[in-house]
């Protein structure tokens, strides 16, 4: 391997930064972000050192999936800019090195959307198989197979015009698309196309599994379409032709054996990366429990992935914190540490809260997390304002909890708007996470600040490839408390170690291949350690501390 390859599978050792145009920065002053917002602050994003831009949907929508129910696939949502603008944003951020992806959401469209409307107005409409529909009412129960069981109970919907049930696996207003329609396909192929011509590195693909379900078809229709994953592989191979190096980060939460059949097969020839959400789930409950066993149980069963493919880590993303792969008992732990108050909690699966009020905002405990998500063999995917350690607003419906406005200052509604409070998109977080406290502009300015901790981390990710491209090794030591794992890639070896409890410990470790004269160079803070003969060490470790180690042998040229 050489570091040349890290430019072609650029995605393998990116930094992603998910944001929703509507609550990053609102530059017209209507209350609502804009895509000339976002466009303002790229450099603000450069400099944090972000490599990828994930915007979630900014297409016209129904809004009452917050934009996750699309009514046009090639439209701009009126509020947020016009297409030039977005080709501002795309422009501008190529030139700073970033490049962006955008959610593509195609298991389902709004029942806004004209397809629907045209395919619920008759039984013969061409586009009523762009529908999943049923003529016999269900007779089985369906309430346990519903993602939003908050307002849904069955994944059927009766249609009162036609008198048949479509399929629904989200909101009943988010009629599932047929995939195995050649002509539903042949369309989410053209609307690709579209959004990387104007200049897209790629998409975030939603809830791939349900997208690709067969769920509802025929016997006829399924024989048609053949194998799911052949045409995942499909588009993976249309988006190549288009781009040569686009990607699609895919959101699939499923155990790892069957996650691992949307990489595709052995050459990965299907999602380049996917999400790794039992690692994250894993990851609270050995917070939770102070106790890294969990969370390295989990790495270790990790299937590894072709050279292509690449996982994606994340702390926090914009739904809710989903425990769902825990057991009842693991799920009740992370509940009673991190979010005790049923308000808190959600779908009785997970938590609406974002880390830093999950862990009563203790500097140490949260930088330790990050720390350690970055150190985690994959790529990062971060959600926006956990730069600077933003909270909830918990008197936000559901999910939204934690999509409240960006904290840019101390100023009114924290920077994010100059128009009334009454008229923001969505009300800003109070209290002792409210923008009085935690914003951009002092963090800025503040050398100790979460975001200049979360710079470093980002630089000496990016300066680290290593831990884009190798597997998850664990290092044995004695102490539960504590996960130490190394990541190897040639001759470059970084070594990380970190405390989950709040209590000092000394960590021994022992590296083997070693030669005389290595050294351990910390790249978090000053320090060198010399490894005795043998390759052992012993590393003191801080409550909740946190080493990344990068081992030097001694005629090594690599700057440390
Ligand atoms: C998954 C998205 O992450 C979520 O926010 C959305 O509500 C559903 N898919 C439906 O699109």
């Amino acid at each position: 391997m050489r570091i040349s390859d890290t430019a072609d599978l650029w995605w393998k050792t990116a930094v992603i930064y998910c944001l929703d145009v509507e609550t990053f920065l609102d530059w017209d002053g209507d209350g609502v972000g804009d895509f000339a917002g976002v466009t303002e602050r790229i450099d603000y994003l450069a400099d944090l050192g972000v490599t990828c831009l994930w915007l979630m949907p900014f297409y016209p929508t129904a809004n009452r999936d917050d934009g996750y129910d699309i009514s046009d696939f090639y439209g701009v949502d009126a509020r947020l800019g016009t297409h030039g603008d977005v080709v501002e944003l795309v422009r501008t951020a190529r030139d700073r090195g970033i490049r962006v992806i955008v959610d593509l959401v195609v298991n389902h469209t709004s029942d806004k959307h004209p397809w629907f409307k045209a395919a619920r107005s008759s039984t013969s409409s061409p586009y009523r198989d762009f529908y999943v529909w049923r003529a016999e009412p269900p007779d089985e129960d369906t309430s346990d197979e519903v993602v939003f069981p908050d307002e849904e109970d069955s994944i059927w919907e009766l249609d009162e015009r036609t008198g048949e049930y479509y399929l629904h696996r989200f909101y009943k207003h988010q009629p599932d698309l047929n995939v195995a329609n050649p002509a539903v396909r042949d369309e989410i192929a053209k609307m690709m196309g579209f959004w990387l011509e104007l200049g897209i590195s790629g998409f975030r693909v939603d809830a791939v599994p349900f997208f690709l379900g067969l769920e509802g078809l025929t016997d006829a229709q399924v024989e048609d379409f053949a194998d799911p994953h052949d045409y995942l592989a499909a588009l993976r191979s249309f988006l190549g032709r288009r781009t040569g190096d686009g990607i699609m980060l895919g959101e699939v939460n499923l155990p790892y054996a069957e996650q691992k059949k949307f990489f595709g097969g052995r050459d990965g020839d299907e999602l380049n990366m996917l999400f790794d959400f039992v690692g994250m789930q894993n990851m609270y409950l050995s917070l939770a429990r102070q106790d890294a066993r969990p969370l390295a149980r989990a790495l270790t069963r990790r299937p590894s992935v072709a050279p292509d493919a690449q996982w994606a880590s994340f702390v926090r993303n914009h739904d809710e914190l989903t425990l769902d792969k825990l057991t009842e008992k693991e799920r009740g732990e992370v509940f009673e540490a991190f979010g005790p108050d049923p308000d808190m909690q959600l779908f009785g699966r997970g938590l609406r809260r974002r880390l830093p009020p999950m862990l009563d905002g203790d500097p140490r405990r949260i930088r330790m997390v990050y720390s350690l998500m970055f150190s985690l063999p994959g790529t990062p995917a971060l959600f926006y304002g956990e730069e600077i350690g933003m909270g909830e607003n918990l008197d936000v419906d559901g999910r939204l909890a934690v999509r409240t406005p960006m904290q840019w200052s101390g100023q009114r509604n924290g920077g994010f708007s100059t128009a009334a409070p009454s008229r923001l998109r969505r009300p800003v977080v109070t209290g002792a996470f409210g923008p009085d406290h935690v914003n951009v502009s002092d963090q800025r300015a503040d050398p100790e600040s979460m975001l200049n901790f979360m710079s470093l981390l980002i630089r000496r990710y990016r300066e680290s490839p290593e831990l884009g491209w190798s597997d998850f090794t664990l290092l044995e030591q004695p102490l539960r408390t504590v996960l130490a794992h190394e990541c190897v890639w040639g001759d470059r070896r970084l070594v990380a170690v970190h405390n989950l409890s709040p209590d000092r410990c000394t960590v021994p470790l022992r590296l083997d291949g070693c030669d005389p004269g290595c050294r351990l160079v910390d790249l978090l803070q000053d320090g060198v350690s010399d490894l005795g003969p043998d390759g052992s060490v012993e590393l003191a470790m801080e409550g909740y501390g946190y080493r990344w180690l990068r081992v030097v042998p001694a005629e090594s040229r690599r700057l440390a």
